[in-house]
């Protein structure tokens, strides 16, 4: 484990991944990137896994952002194939089942993009989050200008990117940059329990709802619904809506398979 600077743990129908390189507080070099991307694309693939986790590595930092050191003397053209290559901020939105980051410490750049492009973000109370990018005289570049507007409206959004300050784990739940805190030391366990909660769901609809979902922040509402209609009624075509509408007729607990 301590050579793999990303560790896949599948516990039953929940995957955790977690980013592993704690001495660099799990920065993004290229080849956490690399692996992050393969790791998802796998965990997509594989039918027994229903939930997937995101967390980094220690007690310090979820991702502390991109490996700054890989900054110095790169080419334009050199981060724009870094960029366009790993794809790692589309990754978690490319997997069709519920993605929630666990934000055990710093998420700073890349690292609160990374949160951000997860489906929910759960911070412990020691968290810090932002886009300090600005200090280093760059903008962010891994979304973090998209998504951190639709999350916490553009005022915010701008306050955060023009100054670089970090937020902590209570403001980040105020302005809606996280969806909960909890104490440190129960984060993993609060974690597990909601990715639990959804593992029990037909995977089907939950790909349904995470289609819909995302489709919100990119069509106007009348093609939104539209889309909502049509996998409404694709979710019909199931034997996981046929299952749980005789368990709940039937007074019992639904067994969804996923198809
Ligand atoms: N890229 C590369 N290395 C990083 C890193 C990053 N984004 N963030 C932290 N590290 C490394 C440090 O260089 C240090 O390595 P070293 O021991 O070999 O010197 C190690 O991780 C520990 O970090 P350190 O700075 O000593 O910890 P700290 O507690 O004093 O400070 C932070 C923590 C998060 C405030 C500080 O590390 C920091 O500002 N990091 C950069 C955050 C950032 O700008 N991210 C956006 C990048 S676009």
């Amino acid at each position: 484990m301590a050579d793999q600077v990303v560790v896949v743990d599948i516990q039953g129908r929940v995957a955790t991944v977690t980013i592993n390189r704690p001495d660099k507080l799990n920065a993004l070099n290229a080849q956490v990137r690399h692996d992050f991307v393969a790791a998802l694309e796998d965990l997509a693939r594989n039918e027994a896994v229903r939930v997937v986790i995101v967390t980094g590595s220690g007690d310090k930092a979820f991702v502390a952002g991109a490996d700054i050191k890989e900054f110095a003397g790169r080419t334009g053209y050199d981060q724009f194939r870094v960029t366009k290559s790993f794809g790692i901020f589309e990754a978690p939105e490319r997997c069709p089942k519920p993605v929630i980051a666990a934000v055990n410490g710093f998420a700073l750049g890349g690292g609160c993009e990374l949160a951000m492009a997860c489906d929910v973000r759960i911070a412990s109370h020691t968290a810090k989050l932002g886009q300090p990018e600005i200090n280093l005289g760059i903008l962010p570049g891994g979304g973090g200008t998209q998504r951190l507007p639709r999350l916490v409206g553009l005022g915010t959004a701008y306050k955060l990117l023009y100054t670089g300050e970090l937020v902590g784990a209570e403001e980040a739940l105020r302005i809606g940059l996280v969806d909960e805190v909890v104490p440190h030391e129960r984060l993993m366990t609060r974690v597990q329990e909601l990715a639990g909660q959804m593992a029990e769901k037909s995977p089907a609809a939950l790909q349904f709802i995470k289609e819909a979902v995302r489709a919100s922040v990119r069509m106007p509402l009348d093609e939104g619904v539209r889309l909502e209609t049509a996998l409404f009624g694709l979710a019909f075509s199931t034997h996981d809506k046929e299952e749980g509408v005789h368990a709940f007729l039937e007074k019992r607990k639904a067994d969804f398979k996923g198809t």
